[in-house]
């Protein structure tokens, strides 16, 4: 499975949630985090690891091989405290895009090799997308895409103007917040989509997913390992059920009202009386 964890605006939590999903995937599956976000890797400088392995030299060696090797991704990974595989991205956005010139497209692409295999989960942070990102097709293939914002009024108003596009990118789209902000329950009606779920702001746990503080045992008991389990649980439930993983194309069952034109649901104005960061 080929999950896509991305934004549309800002810095809300992508590369975190993607690591966090990764360490607390459900199962005895060890997922292959890939940093593919167009603007470079933040891995490698906050856990301190060596530039190589990572993205740089599994385009290359994709290159050489065309990509056609299914364990190829996970010959180019590094292991996190904890032991999470990651491919981490190159820091500079200008090696990170000519990697992704020759790691993102179409069936060949080694992240999509990899997830077809069995028991074999991928999460790609995305980073910042649209239509014209280098990461764009990862999104496209993906068997899920995880689209992360914080509930303020500056990046839902993006998401409100981009979601009936965003949608569709991929077979299964799924709204994430993070942090506080608006109430979960308004910001779904405002926008008419279901939310999948909602990671509470959590200093400590982000600081672990950042190299910091303790290890694995330390993010299974924080705020943001727990919401993370949750939404890990829900993909690999769904991704395992029967009417998916028999390769027929989910249907669009995170839209909220079927039928309704989603590019008229323009966040409506909250009161500041809901502002109070409650996770309804
Ligand atoms: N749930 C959270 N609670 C507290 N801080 C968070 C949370 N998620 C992310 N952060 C912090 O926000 C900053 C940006 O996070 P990051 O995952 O790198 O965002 P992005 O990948 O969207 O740019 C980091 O300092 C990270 O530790
Ligand atoms: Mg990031």
């Amino acid at each position: 499975m080929l999950i896509a964890v991305c934004s549309l605006k800002g810095s809300p939590g992508v590369t975190t949630l993607a690591t966090a999903l990764g360490a607390r995937w459900p199962g005895q599956e060890n997922p292959i985090v890939v940093e593919v976000d167009p603007a470079g890797g933040d891995l490698m400088a906050r856990f301190r690891l060596p530039d190589t392995p990572g993205l740089v030299s599994l385009a290359a060696a994709a290159r050489g091989r065309g990509g056609a090797d299914p364990n190829l991704l996970a010959q180019h990974t590094q292991l996190l405290p904890g032991g999470l595989r990651v491919v981490l991205g190159p820091v500079g956005a200008e090696q990170a895009r000519a990697a992704l010139a020759v790691l993102a497209s179409g069936p060949s692409s080694p992240l999509r090799r990899a997830a077809d295999q069995p028991e074999t989960t991928v999460i790609a942070d995305c980073g910042r997308v649209d239509p014209d990102s280098p990461a764009f097709p990862i999104i496209r293939s993906a068997d899920a895409m995880l689209l992360v914002a914080r509930p303020h009024d500056d990046e839902l108003a993006h998401v409100a103007l981009k979601l009936q596009a965003a949608q569709q990118w991929s077979r299964r789209p799924c709204f994430v917040l993070v942090g506080d902000g608006y109430p979960t329950a308004e910001v779904s009606q405002a926008l008419r989509i279901p939310v999948m779920g909602r990671v509470p702001g959590d200093d400590k746990g982000a600081a672990m997913l950042c190299g910091q503080g303790t290890g694995r045992r330390g993010l299974d008991k924080s705020a943001l390992g727990r919401a993370a389990a949750k939404i890990a649980l829900n993909i690999y439930a769904h991704g395992h059920s029967p009417a998916t993983s028999n390769g027929s194309r989910a249907p669009h069952l995170q839209v909220a009202v079927p039928g309704e034109p989603v590019s008229g649901a323009a966040l409506q104005p909250l009161g500041p009386q809901t502002r109070n960061g409650a996770t309804s």
